[in-house]
């Protein structure tokens, strides 16, 4: 058994001009976490440094470059386990912390599991994370998603109802967010997310996931990111963190979907495909998972057009990244 580790930084349809930052941003993330593990830290240290470097990447959707919501507000969500623990730390509708993995790995060090909007915050406060100005998170990109969307969905309404368009309006609530922008259908832009899972020298697995979900998302709207055993999940013979649109991965359990698949004796690859496969039957979602078993293995897979992604394990003489 050797040490392993892999990152995502989202999957969709990457732009072939963001090829080689996607590549570039996943390579350093995974290379911060393979330090760790090479250094002897935990496998639940590793990914929780690989998931700050992907959130202070403004080419990612988590943390700084997070999505805004269709109020222009950025709400941010992330989760973090450890296998052979079982402890589970989530945050939810997260606004103003430079670092959900890290404030996510707080709760998980507390009694909680998973703590939401003021709530988190409060606890955020009390742990002494500095709450940074939105503007630190935004960036020049996200807006420009933020107004194309608002343009699409100002003309839908005009065309409907000839008004004015407005975020309160209950014609919102009744239809999803997937089709609140097309320009960005099935775009890493849309849905993106970051994640790592690793496997440490002591055996022991650890998954994490951030996202800033997706853009133009309903005020409140949580996906799969910080809920356990959709967006990310580890036991004492997986990890899994996840991708895509996230109320199909939460309808399906993905992550908890493929751990189970590996306890069934399946190797990683494997059971990345199978899981991707069940999104693919069960649901119209698009998405991709990455995942590390108790050997070392690792698998990944998606049914999207792309997932930027970076590996190494302890055979590899150098990081493999990809998209
Ligand atoms: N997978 C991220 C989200 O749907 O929010």
């Amino acid at each position: 058994m050797g040490i392993a580790l892999i990152v995502h930084g989202g999957a969709g349809a990457i732009a072939s001009d963001r090829f080689a930052s996607a590549q570039t941003g996943c390579r350093e993330a995974a290379l911060i976490g393979w330090h760790k593990l090479q250094e002897g830290h935990s496998a639940l240290e590793a990914v929780e440094a690989a998931v700050r470097i992907l959130e202070d990447n403004p080419n990612f959707n988590a943390g700084t470059g997070s999505c805004l919501t269709a109020e222009g507000n950025i709400e941010m969500d992330a989760g973090i386990m450890e296998g052979h623990t079982q402890r589970v730390g989530a945050v939810a509708n997260v606004e103003r912390i430079k670092n959900p993995i890290s404030l996510a790995r707080r709760v998980l060090e507390s009694p909680h599991v998973l703590l939401v909007g003021r709530g988190a915050q409060i606890f955020a406060r009390e742990q002494g994370i500095h709450l940074c100005r939105r503007q630190e998170l935004l960036t020049e990109h996200q807006q420009a998603n933020w107004q194309h969307a608002h343009a699409e969905r100002a003309a839908r309404l005009q065309q409907q109802h000839g008004t004015e368009p407005s975020y309160y309006r209950t014609e919102l609530g009744s239809t999803s967010a997937s089709a609140t922008s097309n320009h960005l259908e099935d775009s890493d832009e849309k849905h993106g997310t970051v994640g790592a899972v690793a496997l440490d020298s002591f055996g022991t697995l650890a998954a994490a996931t951030s996202t800033g979900g997706i853009v133009y998302k309903y005020p409140g709207r949580i996906g799969d990111s910080p809920l356990v055993g959709a967006g990310f999940y580890a036991d004492e013979q997986s990890a899994i963190s996840c991708t895509g649109y996230g109320e199909d991965f939460m309808r399906l359990l993905i992550a908890k979907r493929a751990a189970d698949f590996v306890a069934r004796g399946m190797n990683a690859h494997a059971a990345a495909e199978a899981a991707i496969a069940l999104l693919g039957t069960k649901a119209t979602g698009t998405g991709g998972l990455i995942i590390v078993d108790h050997m070392g293995n690792l698998g990944f897979a998606w049914n999207s057009t792309h997932m930027a992604h970076a590996y190494i394990t302890q055979d590899m003489p150098e990081v493999i990244a990809g998209v």
